[in-house]
């Protein structure tokens, strides 16, 4: 999947352990959990493949995570790929036709699908059937394949960019919010023994305070508090080790990385806090504008120190007094 690829080996050796692997272990979502649940035992019953589900919320909240419990519960394999690398027809073709009766077919990012391969979705989705032109001009034709009964499970970080006729194939549709600080708390305990590394109670509650209210920052986080403790021989975690590693890392207290104040810091300074849209935004900064508008705005927005209006991005009060302008 996409967003593996960048990880060390030894963290991705890491997120397999903290992975969750049964239902008791995914913490919060309750709501979700619970229309799943029903979704899915009702399907069982019915010894039939579960209705097609998107699932859309920031990054990092547990979405393919809840994904690989739906494939478990269902006892059926789980096919995992992204939108990105769904280029060409053939390619969708290829994964549609590996599926078995009942299999999950994940697609990550859904929305970057483009339209040319969600045609070829539509009828997989709604009939079972693959429709393929073969050749080109007047010798093409189109071939009808027929598909297993399978389960798509599609996640998006912007649900506003699927196109209706996408949406409208779902038989149901989650919504994943940021975490509660105390579920987030839980996770970092069920984590720190997982990796059997040794945090009190306040260097949790510390640790928690600094996650972004996404359990994928706070394991992030605390790998990276390990090593930190590793490298200076320290055998248990306290709040001074939280507080050094963290400013070490150059997070600050509300979990913000150097690049999102300096996000902050342009839309204030560079652009006089007049609304900026993110064309700008990713000029100056050099980035991606999907990098902003999905991974770094989500979180700015959700603690009030950005605001997305109809004109642009603007910088909040609690934003200057964050940055102690
Ligand atoms: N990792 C990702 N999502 C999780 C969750 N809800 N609970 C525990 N670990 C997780």
């Amino acid at each position: 999947m996409s967003r593996a690829v960048n990880l060390k080996p030894e963290d991705r050796f890491i997120d397999k352990i903290l992975r969750p692997t049964g239902w008791r272990d995914y913490i919060g979502q309750e709501k979700i959990k619970k229309n799943l649940g029903m979704i899915l035992t009702a399907a069982k019953k019915r010894k039939e493949s579960a209705d097609h589900l998107l699932f859309y919320g920031p990054t990092g909240l547990g979405k393919t995570t809840l994904a690989t419990l739906v494939a478990k519960e269902m006892g059926v394999e789980l096919k995992i790929t992204a939108g990105p690398a769904l280029q060409r027809a053939g390619e969708l073709a290829a994964c549609l036709s590996s599926l078995e009766e009942r299999d999950i077919l994940f697609i990550d990012e859904v929305h970057r699908l483009n339209r040319s391969i969600e045609e070829i979705l539509y009828p997989a989705m709604e009939s079972r059937k693959l429709h393929l032109v073969i050749g080109k001009g007047l010798g093409s034709r189109m071939i009808s394949i027929d598909l297993p009964a399978f389960t798509l499970i599609a996640a998006t970080t912007r649900p506003s960019l699927l196109s209706s006729p996408l949406r409208s194939r779902f038989g149901a549709i989650f919504h994943f919010d940021y975490y509660s600080f105390e579920d987030i708390g839980i996770i970092i305990q069920r984590s720190a023994e997982l990796l059997g590394i040794k945090l009190d109670q306040e260097a949790i509650v510390a640790l928690a305070g600094v996650s972004r209210f996404t359990p994928r920052a706070a394991n992030r986080l605390l790998k990276r508090v390990r090593d930190f403790a590793e490298v200076n021989n320290l055998k248990s975690i306290n709040i001074d080790i939280i507080d050094e590693a963290l400013k070490f890392l150059e997070i600050d207290s509300l979990g913000l990385e150097s690049y999102e104040r300096r996000l902050l810091e342009t839309v204030i300074k560079k652009f006089n806090n007049r609304p900026v849209g993110v064309s700008a935004l990713s000029a100056v900064l050099g980035l991606d504008k999907g990098t902003i508008e999905e991974i770094y705005e989500p979180y700015l927005v959700k603690i009030g120190l950005l605001q997305r209006t109809a004109l642009g991005r603007v910088a909040t009060e609690k934003a200057y007094k964050h940055l102690g302008l």
